[in-house]
């Protein structure tokens, strides 16, 4: 068993530097197409058998450090009661929004083993196949709510952001129930065998730092002190676009801070105080020349020898048009040029 990603997670010294990439599995390779040419996306994701392999495909062409679930954040949304579509090229709606007192009150708090049983099963099925760590997921509640009350994807998040302002009771209510069923759903997937949870915060930096630390930020804090009541494996928190974040996320009680590329690596290290860093490559710096992509990781692994643990990452997911030739260039390196002199 390769652990060096979780004893990285833990601040600990390891043989190379640990990495894995954020939507490792996924449209840019050949492997994940041919499987998703047989079925949608949702039918996918409630199919263990084959979240199994596309989650095995980058682990196994590139020797990825970890495996991360193939699943969505959005799963446990359609779980607490909305209907979920996902369209070709137009990304997830939502046809029901939640927009009032009533749809608030629908909601409802999933069972995760009644109500989201397939990814419990995909991570039992995982387990018994990978010989590096299981990261599980779920989206941070500020992230998830966007979608739910904007219907979809949104440019400037005008609902969301209207109801905190003008009724933010019913977006206290309405997050309340989403950080309850995060927490419930993340251990679950703990106690199914994830060996590290990740929260996905992908809209955090769209949130002006005073709002974040009202709006979004106390929701994070709690589900943190969940999971400490009920697991001690590495928890992850990636509030994407959060350089300007850093003095709130550095207090909160994750073990991994995932920092994004819009902030210099040691700018980061330094104001996440105690915690691993994780990250952070422009996601577009996989389509420089292969000397120069190299040159970049060098540069990065580098600033890293003064983390308190580092995990090499990219700074957001990997886009569906990334040549697989060069994400295996860039694994390759992270691993030749951080095991040098070990
Ligand atoms: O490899 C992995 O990282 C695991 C799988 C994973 C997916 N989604 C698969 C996926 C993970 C961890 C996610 C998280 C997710 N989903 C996030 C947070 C991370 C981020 O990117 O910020 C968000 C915001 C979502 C919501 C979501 N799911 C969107 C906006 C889209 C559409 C994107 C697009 O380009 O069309 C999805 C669909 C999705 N999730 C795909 C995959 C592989 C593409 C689906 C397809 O095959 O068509």
């Amino acid at each position: 068993m390769n652990t060096t990603f979780l004893q990285a997670c833990k601040g600990e010294t390891t043989s190379h530097v640990p990495v894995w990439f954020m939507r490792q599995a996924g449209r840019y390779l050949p492997d994940y197409q041919r499987v998703r040419s047989t079925l949608s996306f949702l039918e996918l994701c409630k199919n263990p058998d084959l979240c199994v392999t596309v989650t095995l495909q980058p682990v196994d062409i590139f020797h990825f450090d970890a495996a991360i679930l193939f699943s969505d954040i959005l799963i446990p949304m359609e779980a607490m009661g909305l209907p979920l579509e996902f369209h070709d090229g137009r990304g997830p709606i939502f046809p029901e929004p939640v927009r009032d007192q009533k749809a608030a009150a629908a909601l409802r708090v999933p069972e995760p083993e009644e109500d989201m049983p397939f990814v419990l099963e995909t991570i039992r099925l995982l387990r018994r196949e990978l010989k590096v760590p299981l990261i599980g997921f779920a989206g941070a509640p500020f992230t998830l709510a966007t979608y739910v009350i904007e219907g979809g994807s949104s440019k400037n998040f005008l609902a969301t952001k209207s109801m905190m302002f003008r009724e933010p009771e019913l977006y206290h209510a309405i997050l309340d129930k989403i950080t309850a069923c995060t927490s419930s759903y993340l251990i679950a997937q703990a106690k199914a065998g994830a060996q590290a949870l990740q929260l996905f915060d992908s809209w955090a930096g769209a949130l002006a730092p005073c709002d974040y630390e009202r709006f979004a930020l106390p929701y994070v804090r709690t589900i943190l002190a969940d999971l400490r009541q009920h697991t001690d494996i590495p928890l992850i928190y990636f509030a994407n676009n959060g350089a300007t974040l850093l003095p709130y996320t550095a207090t909160l009680d994750a073990d991994v801070l995932g920092i994004d590329w819009r902030i210099p690596l040691a700018d980061a290290i330094r104001q996440a105080g105690p915690h691993a860093v994780q990250g952070n490559l422009d996601p577009l710096a996989l389509f420089l020349p292969k000397k120069d992509l190299e040159a970049r990781i060098a540069a990065m692994l580098a600033a890293a020898a003064e983390a308190h643990g580092y995990i090499f990452n990219l700074g957001h997911g990997v886009i569906p048009e990334t040549d697989p030739d060069q994400v295996k260039i860039a694994v390759d390196a992270v691993h030749r040029l951080s095991s040098q002199g070990n």
